[in-house]
């Protein structure tokens, strides 16, 4: 079985994509602090406990399992948090990413699939996001996420590592078996916010911001479906194994949705009201952040059919109710 390298294979997405190549037939190493990973979520395959700071233990690990690609899921990823402590992001992402890959290159390792967003876009009006839309990031993780496309983009030119960067748009839902799903700690993501005040285990949710450029006044989001963003890493690290070459794909569906959208849908996925508030904009928000490229779609034959709101919200309605790792 060939083995791939998961860093952040304990977290959210990490764990999903686990699961996926675990499916696809290959052996997932999961590489993970556990500093927002969760032990319980490493159920597909070989566990590593280590900091992507950590230069001889990721020597070691590619000794040990001579992974035949790298996946690089290890992040800090909340734009709240970013705009507050820009040199935690910067050291945690770019300067941990930028060992991790030498450490890929020293491995003899060619192929490197890596988690970007579409937080590298920044907020551009009235423009159709796609792989070649300028970059203007306005958070930290956006610009940090930014630094690393181009480390990659040296790193390809000057030792021949092929990258396939995935710009996802809003990741939600879970594994609909519910045997990994979205836990963060601390939550600041909508969707499990939400059901978290439907089954008053938080207070109301806070909209943040009701005075956008949009038809409700709230942001808009172009949400993807877990499953179907991890498929498309399979896909990502077949189109590599297949000699195709470093490529940029956009994960998102096209369809975008206001906060009182997802609000609504989510009283009718549950049954239940939705306890919220209105408040005040968060910093580092763009209003409006959907996908106008389709070609995941047509390249890599991605077909994201369970990215509908009503799906992920149900899927991540049913491992919220399952309470893993919720300890
Ligand atoms: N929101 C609220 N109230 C909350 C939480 C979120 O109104 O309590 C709103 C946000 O303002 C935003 C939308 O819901 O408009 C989605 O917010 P999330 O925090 O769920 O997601 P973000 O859009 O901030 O961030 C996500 C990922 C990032 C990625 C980004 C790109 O977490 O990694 O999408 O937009 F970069």
């Amino acid at each position: 079985m060939t083995n791939i390298l998961v860093t952040g294979g304990a977290g959210y997405i990490g764990s999903h994509a686990c699961k996926a190549l675990k499916r696809a037939g290959y052996t997932p190493v999961c590489y993970d602090s556990l500093v927002t990973g969760w032990e319980e979520a490493v159920k597909f395959g070989p566990f590593e406990k280590g900091e992507l700071s950590d230069r001889a233990r990721l020597d070691d690990v590619f000794r040990k399992y001579k992974p035949a690609a790298v996946m690089h899921f290890a992040a800090l990823s909340q734009v709240g948090e970013s705009m507050r402590e820009p040199g935690l992001y910067w050291r945690a992402n770019v300067l941990s990413s930028l060992t991790l890959i030498e450490a890929t290159v020293a491995a003899g390792v060619k192929n490197f699939v890596f988690s970007s967003t579409c937080a590298t876009y920044g907020d551009q009006d009235n423009v159709v996001l796609n792989e070649s839309s300028a970059q203007y990031p306005i958070n930290a993780y956006g610009g940090s996420k930014r630094a690393i496309e181009d480390i990659l983009r040296d790193f390809g030119a000057s030792n021949g590592l092929e990258s396939v960067i995935f710009r996802y748009f809003n990741v939600a839902g879970a594994d609909p078996e519910a045997e990994v799903g979205e836990f963060h700690q601390p939550e600041t993501h909508l969707i499990p916010l939400m059901l978290d005040a439907i089954a008053g285990k938080r207070d109301a949710l806070t909209i943040f911001g009701t005075d956008y450029e949009t038809p409700d006044g709230t942001c808009i989001r172009d949400y993807v479906h877990v499953c179907d963003l991890v498929d498309a890493h399979v896909l990502g690290l077949k189109w590599l194994e297949e000699g195709k070459g470093s490529r940029i794909f956009n994960l998102g569906t096209g369809s975008g949705f206001s906060v009182r959208e997802v609000i609504d849908h989510s009283r009718s996925v549950t049954n239940k009201d939705v306890p919220y508030t209105e408040g005040d904009r968060r910093p580092g928000d763009c209003t409006k952040l959907v996908s106008g490229s389709t070609r995941a779609v047509e390249e890599l034959g991605w077909t994201p059919d369970r990215s509908t709101l009503q799906t992920m919200i149900s899927d991540a309605w049913r491992w919220h109710q399952t309470g893993h790792y919720d300890k």
